[in-house]
């Protein structure tokens, strides 16, 4: 007897699905599951069915170190997750590493829902002590990856980063949101690096540093309907750690919300030579609730005023619009331009702003900047033409 298989009947097995507590993971919490996750991983890769998918069923799934590696891969895979992915307690064992889940050189992967626990309390206890603390581990990074959707994800209590996306195209994330503490240090919810094309909407994040943070190499980058607060706000930078780095380019964040947020939009440089630069930003429709500055570029950036590098930074910025901004500002400063001397800020354009400080009238401050003001701008600018 001789079997065809056309096409259209292989499509009707083309759906496949693998459960990791089929695969002997369990979700008390404490049963360390690393291999079946890995092992529904390589089954998941090695697949040729056109809809693959993970399934982590509810439940808290103790998750060691886990690499995810496209190199095997013949499809697309998507995880499903209605349960929590928990790092070890302790925190020693990630931190040694720098990284907990990593997606490294995949394509068409997707992840929806889910909650990812870093459990970073114990480490940011140990800087607030001001003992000898390892620096920490991000919690989630995709690395030279593309066609990544990342939607309905919640991402708590990370050791430093919470989610980064590095060297990687066509990124969406969608209705993510990030937790942790207001004074955790270096927990950035959203780090996007060396990406083209990334998307970032519906997202709420409270944190103890940057809600997003971007890095050199960033591209086209779009951001909607953000809330951030607390946090340090959205920030391209800080920019200018090396000589030679990559600029950024075309970043949008519309339709944003800061509360209580040490800054709103800010462009952070450090004080000292570099071939960076930043050009063709806008951020338009945003909602300032009392955060601390709502509109700063910095380009002396030294966080703790310890090892400035002390020189004027070569990071040249332009084309900066800020389009509909206001709010309450919780410093008189409510619009601060400190830009280098030897490259100053250019094209810099306020359209519509109205920022306000208690009851007093809130305070612009320029520093090398140019660039012009249309519409009703408040505290009035003070770029220069
Ligand atoms: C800027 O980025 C957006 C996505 O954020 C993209 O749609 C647009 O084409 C980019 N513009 C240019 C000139 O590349």
């Amino acid at each position: 007897m001789t079997v065809i298989l056309t096409s259209s009947s292989l499509a009707l097995a083309a759906s496949t699905s693998f459960n990791v507590v089929a695969l002997g993971a369990k979700g008390d919490g404490r049963t360390d599951s690393t291999r079946a996750f890995l092992s529904a991983w390589s089954s998941a890769c090695a697949s040729t069915s056109t809809a693959t998918t993970i399934y982590v069923p509810p439940g808290r799934y103790l998750l060691n170190r886990v690499l995810f590696s496209g190199q095997y891969c013949k499809g697309h895979v998507t995880f499903r997750i209605d349960g929590t992915l928990v790092a070890p307690s302790n925190y020693h064992v990630l931190a040694s590493i720098g990284k907990w889940i990593t997606f490294a050189g995949v394509r068409g992967v997707s992840i929806y829902g889910g909650t990812i626990d870093g459990q970073g309390t114990g480490l940011w206890a140990c800087k607030a002590a001001g003992k000898n603390c390892p620096f920490g581990a991000t919690s989630l990074e995709f690395t030279y990856s593309r066609g990544i959707t990342i939607s309905g994800l919640t991402s708590m209590n990370s050791q430093v980063f919470h989610i980064v996306i590095h060297n990687c195209m066509n990124v969406n994330l969608q209705g993510v949101q990030v937790t942790a503490s207001g004074n955790s240090p270096n927990t950035d919810g959203i780090h996007v690096e060396a990406s083209t094309g990334v998307t970032i909407t519906r997202a709420a994040i409270k944190t103890g540093d940057d809600c997003i943070s971007i890095g050199p190499g960033t591209t086209n980058l779009w951001m909607e309907n953000i809330n951030c607060g607390p946090g340090h706000g959205i920030s391209i930078g800080s920019l200018g750690k090396a000589m030679n780095e990559q600029g950024v380019q075309n970043v949008t964040v519309k339709t944003a919300t800061f509360t209580g947020s040490q800054n709103g939009v800010r462009i952070k440089t450090w004080a000292r030579s570099s071939k960076g630069y930043v050009k063709g930003v806008l951020f338009e429709d945003i909602t300032m609730n009392n955060a601390q500055n709502p509109i700063i570029i910095d380009q002396n950036y030294c966080p703790h005023n310890q090892g400035c590098p002390g020189q004027v930074s070569g990071v040249k910025i332009s084309d900066v619009v800020y389009k509909n901004i206001r709010g309450t500002s919780a410093s008189q400063v409510a619009m601060k331009f400190d830009c280098s001397r030897k490259a100053p800020c250019s094209g810099i354009v306020l359209d519509n702003v109205d920022l306000t400080y208690q009851n007093k009238p809130a305070l612009s401050s320029c520093t090398s900047a140019d660039g012009s003001a249309s519409g009703l701008v408040h505290p009035s600018s003070c770029l220069a033409a």
